[in-house]
């Protein structure tokens, strides 16, 4: 509780003095300003400018990367920015005005650009603004079929890549946007318009799409779902009776390439059509195993898919990947219907996706074998113990986090720490819009913030944690959603039993073997050591099949599980284990836990009243959680005092005024500033 006690009235007149400190701007640096070639933009649009500075020659495009990428990235928001405006990019204030400021790697600054000379490229990525089915409003790139690409995909206005000479002086570089890309060539059929068309089929190889009600409902717009079908040898269309299990093989966006890269990799192609091992595999042909693979096609607004699950900020993609588009490729394809006979398989995104689709929904799936998946459960987010430090990037060691590692012959090599990723991803938006990696996570795992945006874990910037926001990823954490899920309703602790496999590296490039580590943990801890199968291969780096199996081998192992588990089987799956009762991540669950509505009902506001003779307190109210607030004692609405810093969850008291309200405003990155006024209390 803060106490302020004051013995003077003093009115100050004029406007309040709590009004974010101006920003300083300094133009005595490098300017790049921006226009629009005449007739380009039709309408006024809000979206987001990357600047990309890449060594004189190169291509800017040619490496985005956070580790290799010589480029130096500069992002700033627009809003309502038209054909005939100019926008002015110099200094780097994003740090102290998120939405309107300019962000930059490795350097924050513009005027940082060392002096030399540089092939630069702007490219503006529009924004469409939304109103979602509960109310809010999110101004956001929706994606056209090209794998959700931050900065240049179709409808992306670009410049030319432009030689120039950074003079490390005062300048300023003009550039104007004269072309917008294109929505990318192909020979497919298109279906509702400029989203994840089909591409052209092959014999094996049939793509599908569907318009989703579920997920165009909740975004008030059309949206779509898409697969990639694989189909194996001797299929026939018109035999209905002769069935195939299916592998549903979780991905990033796959384009046109099949599953397992059917059209990258000539010798798996080769024997998936002719029916016929590689004899180099195996001593005798031998005829591949017969089974559909499946690839979804599902970008976001967010990234370039979904995380096949129901998500706050994303919207309900698992049932729209599960109860819209399997039934549907169920009728289309003789698939075999049966939870035995549907398998979840992925790595890394493809890999939290494939055991999260059975932990889910262990009514639908069989079995799931998953390699090297994003954290399975946040007592390590990659390397972050999520739930039990105060900052994400810096041990209080004084540690950097590392994000990504390499192993080269026994050196740690290529080291980024988690604070150059998110700051690198803050150049490609902000509030979680990058479609980068911590982001989409921000947005799947957390709730929607007040702003309308992912509540997001931690400040970008700074790393602190904001353990309340945390508290909302939990449902999303798989160890302890089994844990909390054992033996109620969902009865988890029986029905998943045997039927997950993991796999991972002791040298996961991600540490993504730590979450995998932490949810052995808790799941031994309940059902015994084995109640899962986890491999961690000693020494093994991201990426791989299932424990790295050769593909056939690793093919005929699945092979070999749905035939135990087939009701004709040696150990057939009960009708216990894929009770409709097991289901979780229900959507309604989800949006009403952490959408808009919930969103609101964590607001208050500022309650004042007389607590004894010429004293008044007050509440501060109830704010997203890494607000950062301020009170201000007002007499007819003007400051009396100064404003003073107040925490979440205070109460304030002022002595000796007699009729006071108090003005508390709060202050977040990618957060408008918002004041909140009290009631006026009278205390004599
Ligand atoms: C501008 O907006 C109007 C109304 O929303 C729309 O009909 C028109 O197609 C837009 N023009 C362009 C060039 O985007
Ligand atoms: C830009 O600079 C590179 C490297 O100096 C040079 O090869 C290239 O021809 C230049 N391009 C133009 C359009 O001047
Ligand atoms: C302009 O965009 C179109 C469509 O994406 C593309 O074909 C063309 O090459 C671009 N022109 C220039 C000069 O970049
Ligand atoms: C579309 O088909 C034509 C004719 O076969 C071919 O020349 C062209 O390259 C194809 N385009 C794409 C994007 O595949
Ligand atoms: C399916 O169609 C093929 C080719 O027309 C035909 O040879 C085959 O007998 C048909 N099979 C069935 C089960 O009808
Ligand atoms: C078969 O074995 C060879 C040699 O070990 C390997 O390179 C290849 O990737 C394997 N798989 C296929 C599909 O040929
Ligand atoms: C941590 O990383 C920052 C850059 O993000 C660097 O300036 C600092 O020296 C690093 N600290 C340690 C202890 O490595
Ligand atoms: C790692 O060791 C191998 C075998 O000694 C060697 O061939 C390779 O060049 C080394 N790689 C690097 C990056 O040093
Ligand atoms: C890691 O560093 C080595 C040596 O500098 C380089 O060859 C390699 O491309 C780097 N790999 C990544 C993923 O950055
Ligand atoms: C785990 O599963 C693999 C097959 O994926 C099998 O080889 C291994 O024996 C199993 N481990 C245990 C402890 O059952
Ligand atoms: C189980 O049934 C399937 C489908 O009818 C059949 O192909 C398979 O051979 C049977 N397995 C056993 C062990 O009988
Ligand atoms: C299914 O669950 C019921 C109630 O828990 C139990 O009595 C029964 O033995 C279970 N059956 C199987 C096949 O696991």
């Amino acid at each position: 509780m803060a106490r302020t006690t004051m013995s003077v009235v003093v009115l100050i007149l004029g406007i309040l003095s709590i009004c974010l400190a101006s920003p300083i701007r300094t133009y005595n640096g490098l300017s790049v300003q921006l226009t629009v070639a005449d007739g380009l933009l039709g309408n006024s649009t809000d979206g987001h400018i990357t600047l990309l500075f890449a060594p004189a020659g190169v291509d800017p495009l040619e490496d985005q990367d956070v580790t290799t990428s010589p480029d130096h990235f500069y992002g700033k928001n627009v809003f309502r920015f038209k054909g005939g405006d100019a926008e002015l990019l110099s200094g780097g204030d994003g740090y102290v005005q998120p939405r309107t400021g300019v962000w930059g790697y490795p350097n924050s600054s513009l005027s940082e650009v060392p002096a030399g000379d540089y092939t630069l490229q702007a490219f503006l990525t529009p924004y469409e603004s939304v109103t979602r089915s509960d109310g809010s409003v999110v101004s956001i790139k929706f994606p056209c079929g090209d794998g959700a690409l931050p900065v240049d995909g179709p409808g992306s206005l670009t410049t030319p890549a432009t030689n120039v000479t950074v003079s490390g002086g005062s300048q300023t570089i003009s550039l104007t946007f004269t072309n917008i890309t294109a929505v990318e060539d192909f020979n497919g059929t298109e279906i509702g318009g400029c989203s994840q068309g089909n591409y052209v089929e092959t014999e094996r190889l049939k793509y599908v799409k569907i318009r989703s009600s579920v997920l165009s409902e909740f975004w008030n717009r059309d949206m779509f779902v898409g697969a990639n079908v694989l189909l194996p040898h001797g299929y026939q269309a018109n035999d209905t009776s002769t069935r195939y299990p299916v592998i549903y093989h979780q991905s990033h966006w796959p384009a046109d390439t099949g599953a397992y890269g059917y059209l990258t990799n000539p010798a798996f192609t080769t024997a998936w059509d002719t029916g016929i091992l590689p004899s180099t595999n195996i001593t005798a042909a031998r005829e591949t195993p017969k089974m559909i693979i499946v690839q979804f096609r599902h970008e976001t607004a967010f990234y370039d898919d979904s995380y096949a699950a129901n998500t706050a900020n994303i919207g309900p993609y698992g049932d729209a990947l599960n109860d819209e588009l399997i039934p549907y490729l169920e009728k289309t394809f003789n698939t075999i219907a049966e939870p035995y006979a549907r398998i979840q398989d992925g790595g890394s995104t493809g890999g939290w996706e494939s055991i999260a689709n059975l932990i889910f929904r262990p009514d639908l799936f069989g079995v799931c074998f998953t390699s090297y998946p994003d954290s399975l459960d946040f007592h390590r987010h990659q390397a972050i113990p999520l739930y039990t430090v105060d900052n994400a990037y810096v041990l209080p060691s004084g540690e950097n986090i590392t994000s990504i590692r390499e192993n080269i012959n026994g050196t740690l090599t290529n080291v980024t720490s988690i604070a150059q990723e998110n700051h690198w991803e803050l150049t490609f938006g902000t509030s979680s819009r990058s479609q980068l990696q911590w982001d989409v996570w921000n947005s799947v795992f957390g709730a929607q913030g007040y702003n309308n945006y992912p509540l997001e874990p931690w400040d970008k910037v700074t790393g602190e944690i904001f353990h309340e926001a945390v508290e909302y990823w939990k449902p999303m954490d798989l160890g302890m959603h089994v844990a909390t899920n054992w033996d109620n309703e969902l009865n988890l602790g029986e029905a998943l039993r045997g039927r997950i496999f993991i796999y991972v590296g002791s040298w996961d490039n991600y540490f993504l073997n730590e979450g995998v580590e932490e949810f052995q943990k808790t799941v031994d801890a309940k059902g015994g050591a084995g109640w899962a199968n986890v491999t961690i291969l000693e020494g093994e780096p991201h990426g791989g099949n299932y424990q790295r199996r050769e593909i056939w081998n690793y093919l005929e192992l699945v092979a070999s599980w749905i035939s135990d588990h087939a009701p004709n089987g040696t150990n057939p799956l009960s009708a216990n284990a894929t009770a409709p009762s097991g289901r979780g991540n229900k959507w309604v669950d989800v949006i009403a836990r952490g959408g808009h509505q919930a969103a609101v009902a964590r607001q208050s506001w500022p309650v004042a009243q007389k607590q004894g003779r010429g004293v008044s307190s007050s509440s501060v109210g109830t704010w997203d959680p890494g607000m950062k607030l301020q009170a201000q004692w007002l007499v007819n609405g003007r400051p009396v005092g100064k404003p003073f810093a107040v925490k979440q969850g205070d109460n304030v008291t002022l002595d000796k005024i007699w009729k006071v309200q108090l003005a508390v405003t709060g202050r977040k990155r990618g957060y408008v500033d918002e004041t909140r006024y009290s009631n006026t209390v009278t205390a004599w």
